[in-house]
């Protein structure tokens, strides 16, 4: 996979998957301790590496899924053509089903199957269309992260604190990142900075991957538990949060990372700017209001086990969504490849996109 002249010149933080004749990932599940490379031969291995988080962050399933439906050309090759065609219509739904949150997944998915419907003559144009299609969807997330991240720099000033939730960076996008990229930028530009992570319980997508890939990089951060957000504000530490989006709604509502509300609330008391980090392309113009942003709740031992082991009573009762959602007047601005919008600017993006 080439990368556009643009950004050519461009060091991308981390890279988390790329194609070779064949899907390969890093699998996040393994990370800090192990950076351990899967191969996703079978539409069923995707499928399972998007459910189990192998691979997460909204960008990055689009991403993944998208190079998803090449991989079931090439298993099911050998059918007929209608038959392959229906085939890889079924793997496309199944592979839907992965993550109902992550807004990314539907819109690429999306774009693959207009490929089947419309450029799909022969096998071998359906092969290298749907090749071509999932390197677009790729290279286009690569370059619009690249300029959230040349926004968002503008906001930081040198000296500034800043607070992150999960993991909005390279390992959840095509490389630079939603939240992070404007950090990386900033950092390129030699503007002193600090990030404060966010650990991010349940699965700590905070501690586990956004300290692994910004010491990767050099940036200075501390790790934080999320209770410990509202005194480090208190203490005048944090100047600006930036954290990415699964879904954003018509009104600028967003879906993220469980435990960005409560951070929203806390920005807002504090009169912290608070800021979303998103592409085009999670941005759901379907749905009016987070109210319609359908919610995925996930095992419950995600929250009784660390590490294999119980930190809870067996049975105890758990709840376990996986989002929550920031209400639009909670959100400063959304830094996207267009520039940094208002909530009440969003309907503008629409036809952006892709
Ligand atoms: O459950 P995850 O790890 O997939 O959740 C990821 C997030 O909430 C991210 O903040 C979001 O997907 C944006 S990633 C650029």
């Amino acid at each position: 996979m080439s990368t556009s002249g643009h950004l050519k010149m461009k060091k991308i933080p981390v890279k988390p998957f790329w194609w070779d004749r064949g899907l390969f990932i890093i699998d996040q599940t393994e990370l800090p301790e192990k950076e351990i490379v899967l191969k996703l031969d079978k539409v069923k291995k995707v499928y399972e590496a998007i459910k189990n988080l192998k691979i997460r962050g909204a960008p990055l399933i689009g991403c993944i899924a998208a190079y998803g439906v090449v991989v079931s050309f090439i298993e099911n090759e050998n059918l007929p053509f209608c038959k392959l065609k229906d085939k890889i219509k079924k793997d496309i739904e199944k592979l839907k089903s992965s993550r109902p949150t992550a807004y990314n997944l539907f819109y690429a998915l999306r774009r693959m199957e207009k490929i089947i419907d419309n450029f799909g003559i022969s096998k071998k144009k359906l092969k290298q269309n749907l090749l071509k299609e999932a390197e677009k969807i790729y290279k286009e997330d690569l370059i619009a992260c690249y300029k959230i991240g040349e926004y968002g720099e503008k906001i930081i000033k040198d000296g500034m604190g800043i607070l992150t939730h999960c993991n909005a960076g390279g390992l959840a996008t095509s490389g630079f990142g939603t939240a992070l990229a404007p950090i990386y930028v900033a950092k390129q530009k030699c503007k002193k900075i600090h990030v404060y992570v966010d650990e991010t319980r349940p699965v700590l997508q905070g501690a586990r991957l956004t300290c692994w890939e910004l010491e990767k990089n050099r940036i200075p951060y501390t790790l934080i538990c999320d209770n410990m957000a509202g005194y480090l504000m208190s203490k005048k530490e944090i100047d600006i949060v930036i954290v990415g989006a699964d879904r954003i709604a018509k009104n600028g509502d967003t879906a993220n990372k469980i435990g960005t509300y409560s951070l929203a609330v806390l920005a807002n008391y504090h009169k912290i700017p608070f800021y979303i980090a998103a592409p085009i392309s999670t941005f759901d113009f379907n749905i009016e209001d987070g109210s319609k942003i359908p919610i995925e709740e996930r095992d419950e031992n995600e929250v009784k086990k660390i590490n294999g082991k119980y930190i809870s009573p067996e049975n105890a009762d758990v709840f376990n969504p996986a989002f929550d959602v920031t209400p639009n007047y909670l959100i400063t601005g959304f830094i996207t490849e267009k520039g940094i919008i208002k909530p009440e600017e969003i309907e503008k993006l629409k036809n952006m996109g892709g």
